[in-house]
């Protein structure tokens, strides 16, 4: 047997932006005997979870299951919608926007890549920008991940939405929300998305494996023309099959217990209520941040991210020397720079089934191991967490962030 959990005792702190901690409830329910996916009693399952799906993604259309990971979801996003030579609008906020452009290439779609610092989200002046001199509207579809997970950076998926109707440009909209879904607030249906992509391991409280494709009425339409090939990936067959409940292949059984009760999870709780408690973790996390004396990678205080803080290295110094430390000390994971920020930044995943005390352990383990690990910083960022969230934090717990609307 492979040794999985050499931790000396008590539960592995899990702070990466994803996977998440699994709730027990939803751990028991994937735990039950897997059932005849052409019986009556999985029909009404999947029949249940779709309902849930739409209640989540905020839509009256399809949510598509795959038992695969994100990056499955963002393939079907293209190939279903897309044709060889195709052109598309993408922006450079970060690893994920990097990598979801290399797929796009892969498939032979001609990306404008809108180069970026990595520190900032999408810039709805520049879409605009770029669709209003596209006369001939030669761009099918603009591609933004709605939070950067690699840099703790938020776009502004409205105010997007917004900027291509200013420039009247026909382009689909998609939008990868793989680690906001669960955790930020988002509308598929309201917001004017074509297709939402998105994943199981973070905000939804699940393990990884399934991913998700919301699809709106346009996207459908483009999918009957597009010729991308696709086979398994395909909207259709699985849309027609989900109707009565079932798929058109051995659908991820026990997963999809899990769906049903993290739903519920967040049913119980309320969205608003999720999101609220995102938000306001995240602050306290961004108080001890700026009390240690380092700095964000997120430039913008009005785009930081309330699921990820992406935390920037003192000069001279190694993020993953300081990762190893706390990992070994304190039996804590933290989330490793990606990309081009790799070895310079560390983040702090603050998202999904956490509350005030878990989030005040991994600070503890921050601040512990900037000690060991002889980073330059000040004490006191516990202090000024515990502070928010025993005072102010109660002003935040009562009234929720509004929606953004506006860049
Ligand atoms: C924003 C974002 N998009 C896409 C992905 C890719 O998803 P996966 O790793 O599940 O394939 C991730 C993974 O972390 C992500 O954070």
């Amino acid at each position: 047997m492979f040794k999985l959990d050499d931790h000396p005792s008590g539960r592995h702190f899990l702070h990466i932006p994803g996977p998440t901690s699994v709730p027990d409830r939803v751990l028991r329910a994937i735990d039950r005997p897997t059932i005849d996916h052409r019986g009556p009693e999985f029909g009404r399952l999947t029949l249940a979870i779709l309902e849930g799906l739409r209640w989540l993604f905020r839509t009256e259309g399809p949510v598509v299951i795959y038992p695969s990971s994100g990056t499955g979801a963002w393939e079907a996003a293209l190939v279903n919608t897309l044709s060889p030579g195709d052109h598309v609008l993408m922006f450079e906020t970060g690893h994920f926007a990097t990598l979801w452009r290399k797929i796009a290439d892969k498939l032979g779609v001609v990306v404008d890549f809108v180069p970026g610092d990595w520190r900032s989200g999408v810039d709805p002046v520049l879409v605009e920008a770029r669709l209003a001199a596209d006369r001939a509207h030669a761009i099918k579809a603009v591609l933004v991940v709605h939070n950067e997970t690699s840099t703790g950076v938020t776009s502004n998926v409205p105010a997007i939405r917004q900027a291509i109707d200013r420039a009247g440009h026909p382009a689909l909209f998609m939008v990868d929300t793989v680690s906001g879904i669960g955790s930020i607030d988002y509308r598929h249906g309201a917001w004017g998305v074509d297709v939402t992509v998105a994943g199981s391991q973070k905000g939804m409280m699940l393990p990884p494996g399934l991913s998700f494709n919301a699809v709106s009425d346009k996207a459908l339409s483009a999918s009957r023309s597009a010729r991308l090939p696709r086979s398994y990936w395909a909207w259709d067959d699985i849309i027609a099959m989900n109707a009565k409940g079932y798929f058109p292949y051995t659908p991820a059984t026990n997963m999809l217990y899990g769906l049903h009760e993290a739903l519920a999870m967040l049913r119980e709780e309320g969205l608003d209520k999720v999101f609220a408690r995102h938000d306001r973790l995240a602050e306290a996390t961004r108080r001890a941040v700026r009390a240690w004396g380092l700095e964000l990678l997120c430039r913008i205080p009005g785009q930081c991210s309330s699921v990820v803080t992406a935390v920037q290295m003192p000069e001279g110094h190694d993020a993953d020397a300081l990762r190893r430390e706390i990992l070994t000390r304190y039996d804590m994971s933290l989330g490793m720079g990606l990309g081009k920020v790799a070895g310079r930044v560390f983040r702090i995943g603050h998202l999904g089934y956490l509350n005030d005390l878990t989030l005040c352990g991994a600070l503890c383990g921050v601040e512990m191991g900037l000690g060991v690990a002889g980073v330059p910083h000040r004490r006191g960022g516990v202090d000024a967490a515990l502070a928010y969230l025993s005072g102010a934090g109660e002003a935040a717990r009562a009234e929720p962030k509004p929606t953004l609307t506006t860049a």
